[in-house]
């Protein structure tokens, strides 16, 4: 059966990695996980985007090759993503000879197809945005529309995929399928775009101008647009055939789901599934799109310079905690603004309603029951507990992420109510109340069993040591949380999951 497939940006190689990289990619992550805590076989794809004009000025600037600067750069974002503990299967690169090969194969199938042409290309170009602007676009000024830098004008021969001639097609596709992009709010913005004409895209760039790129199979002269060789690399990263291996072996595409900024998503939701219509290759069946970390109202940008280093947090307060943070403090698809002190109430939550639920129960096993419960107990709280389970994976499903972890914090708040309502401590005082409190002590056991389950994919290794300390010996799928429930070893006291000294 084919595993899920999901996919985060091939982010550029130009920069090195900081928290808008680290928040798609922590998202993505966090659904990959969650997947395979559903049971399903998951293949989860990252990497790096390394040609381009971009590239090719930023290596000038440091006097290195591009492919020097890219090898430093994919080097320090796969240690990023290992320091963030993302659980990716596989990182590519679009400098790989198969990823050459894939994007040559796809153009030439796309020449013979004349689904491209070769014309004169006059207009503004944005070298940051990689990207062509009208005169409208770029107004008297002569600036990018997006990121404000001057536009250069120039003419040469280009080479243009047919876009237009699929725009009744894709929005077709867009109607007939409601939740291909979400959430709703972008879904219009795609909308609103495809209002206008659609125009043909230019796939080339002359080798006169910028020579580092994939070379036009069927002309030597010129490299292919960044933009159009980097989204191939979906394609590549879910082992398409290439001249060198023609089996079908692991192939995966299309993807279920791919997750992007809302910066990149007409690449996303116009150029990219044109493209697919065209070299007759099924579209993917969902695209997420997020919105940005504001700093002071503006996008973190290393441009603007006021980024925040994801892994400078990661030291501090660790980095389930920088995970959590992100996840949970911005609602999926809208825009969020950083600030330290919102990472500590974040924080605090972490410790004061979880962690403090996890260090009362196991210090109350161990010093009532000596770490051990009994196993045929009534336990409390049950409608709760399935409500929540339900609840959950309904906004997983929606990709609400900051709602379904909301639930599972929900949970654990309630469950420290029910403490003090039900005071453990005076039960065990009373010999006529042994039973009462092996229901407290294992509702509490049963409870945390299931938050290990339910927030060990936002915070994987937290989660591992929670499980240990309630003698679980791994964290239970959501199939084997009942199972989970009734067999378990002794349980252990351990350090604090979130220590306070860090507020
Ligand atoms: N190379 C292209 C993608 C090609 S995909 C075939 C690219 N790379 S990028 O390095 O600029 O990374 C883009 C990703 O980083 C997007 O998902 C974008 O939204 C995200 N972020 C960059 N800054 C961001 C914030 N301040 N906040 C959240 N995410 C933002 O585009």
């Amino acid at each position: 059966m084919k595993p899920y497939y999901l996919t985060t940006p091939i982010y550029y190689a130009s920069g090195e990695p900081h928290i808008g990289h680290a928040y798609t990619t922590i998202l993505t992550d966090t659904l990959a996980r969650y997947r395979r805590q559903m049971g399903s076989q998951v293949e989860f794809l990252t990497g790096t985007d390394e040609h381009g004009q971009k590239m090719k000025e930023a290596a000038t600037q440091k006097s290195m090759h591009p492919k020097e600067l890219a090898d430093k750069m994919a080097k320090n974002f796969k240690e990023a993503w290992v320091g963030l503990d993302i659980s990716f299967d596989r990182f590519i690169r679009t400098t790989e000879d198969a990823h050459v090969d894939v994007v040559q194969n796809i153009l030439n199938r796309l020449w013979e197809k004349q689904e491209i042409y070769a014309d004169n290309y006059s207009g503004w170009y944005c070298i940051h945005e990689e990207r062509y602007w009208t005169s409208r676009e770029v107004g008297e000024e002569h600036v990018c529309p997006d990121c404000h830098r001057p536009v250069e004008y120039i003419e040469e021969k280009n080479y243009f995929f047919r876009m237009g001639k699929y725009q009744e097609k894709l929005l077709e596709h867009i109607n007939n399928n409601p939740n291909w992009i979400v959430p709703e709010t972008r879904r219009n913005e795609v909308l609103g775009f495809l209002n206008q004409p659609l125009e043909d895209l230019s796939i080339s760039r002359p080798k006169t101008r910028l020579d580092w790129g994939i070379t036009l199979p069927f002309d030597e002269s010129h490299v292919c647009y960044v933009w159009v060789d980097a989204l191939f690399s979906y394609v590549t990263g879910a082992s398409f055939p290439s001249t060198q291996s023609k089996t079908l072996k692991n192939y995966c595409w299309p993807a279920d789901l791919q997750v992007v900024g809302k910066d990149i998503l007409t690449t996303h939701a116009v150029y990219w599934p044109t493209l697919l219509m065209a070299s007759d290759l099924p579209l993917p069946k969902k695209i997420l799109a997020h919105g940005w970390w504001l700093s002071k109202k503006t996008k973190m940008s290393k441009s603007i310079g006021n980024v925040i280093d994801p892994l400078q947090l990661r030291e501090k307060y660790g980095t389930d905690a920088v995970r959590w943070y992100l996840l949970r403090d911005m609602r999926t698809g809208s825009d969020a603004t950083f600030t330290e002190e919102r990472f500590a109430t974040r924080y605090e939550e972490l410790a004061n309603v979880l962690g403090n639920l996890a260090s009362r129960t196991t210090s109350m096993v161990i010093k009532y029951r000596a770490g051990r419960l009994s196993e045929e107990i009534e336990t409390e709280l049950g409608e709760e507990i399935e409500q929540t389970l339900d609840n959950f994976q309904k906004h997983m499903d929606k990709l609400q992420v900051h709602s379904a972890l909301g639930l599972a914090m929900d949970l654990a708040r309630k469950t420290n109510v029910y403490i003090d309502k039900k005071e453990p401590w005076a039960l065990a005082k009373d010999p006529d109340r042994t039973n009462s409190l092996d229901t407290v002590l294992g509702t509490l056991v049963r409870i945390l069993t299931v938050l290990t389950t339910l927030l060990s994919p936002v915070m994987p290794e937290k989660m591992g040591a929670l499980a240990k300390h309630i003698g679980l010996d791994k964290i239970p799928t959501f199939e084997d949380l009942n199972l989970a429930l009734t067999t378990r070893s002794t349980l252990k006291s351990g350090a604090p999951l979130f220590p306070r000294d860090h507020l």
